[in-house]
């Protein structure tokens, strides 16, 4: 069979449109999840048990069901429950979030608990407090050292954004699903968004080599 991609690009808005959607969702999960898993990560670097057994249980439960899943309890569940409805787009945020919230939390608590003993101990001699010990001196050096896991994360987001067409929502995968029905071509439109996804992977990944770059630059001065 030959190869036909004219008839995708007939309808390449489809794409456009899908491609916006899927970067508006990872760009906002992104950061909600930095934001919350920072705070979570709080929590359980605290002296509060009670706090410390929350937070765990809140990663345990959104690292140990599947996305997919929380995605439809987020959508078409809790809806029937409280009788409110969310669109597609606020279904995914939602969820999308509240996972990688999960996810994040870990790769910073693992990166703040990895800076060198030594370094809590000069502040508490210097007599720095301790929120601007972590603000100052121990948060700095624990992103570096975590820059990798949080782009992979991001990048876990930007992929895993796909599930999202299950519950209708135009993304990428979805604009593809629409392309086959109109064209009844299936590879064509499927290897075309596989490329997109990837090229928007590799942007983001250079992006962050880039950050890296000059983190460790500023590190030495
Ligand atoms: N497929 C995995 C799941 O369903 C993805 C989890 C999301 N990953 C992430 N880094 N936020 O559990």
């Amino acid at each position: 069979m030959k190869l036909d991609f004219s008839s995708v690009w007939q309808y390449w808005p489809f794409l456009y449109h899908g491609a916006l959607l899927t970067l508006k969702i990872t760009l906002i999960c992104t950061v909600l999840g930095f934001i919350l898993g920072t705070l979570l990560s709080l929590l359980k670097l605290t002296k509060c048990k009670p706090l410390v057994w929350i937070a765990n249980f809140y990663t345990s439960i959104f690292r140990g069901t599947p996305l997919l899943v929380q995605l439809c309890i987020i959508h078409f569940g809790i809806p029937q429950l409280i009788g409110i409805t969310f669109t597609t787009t606020q279904s995914g945020i939602l969820t999308f979030s509240l996972n990688s919230a999960a996810y994040v939390s870990e790769i910073l608590r693992g990166g703040i608990v990895g800076v060198d003993k030594g370094q809590y101990e000069a502040s508490m001699s210097l007599g720095v407090g301790y929120k601007d010990m972590m603000k100052d001196i121990i948060f700095p050096q624990a992103i570096r050292s975590i820059l990798p896991g949080l782009v992979n994360e991001g990048i876990s987001l930007l992929k895993e954004s796909s599930i999202l067409s299950y519950i209708g929502a135009v993304e990428l995968l979805r604009a593809a699903d629409q392309i086959t029905v109109l064209t009844f071509r299936f590879f064509e439109p499927y290897l075309v968004i596989a490329l997109i996804y990837y090229v928007m992977v590799m942007i983001l990944t250079l992006f962050a080599n880039r950050l890296e770059r000059w983190l460790n630059r500023s590190d030495r001065v």
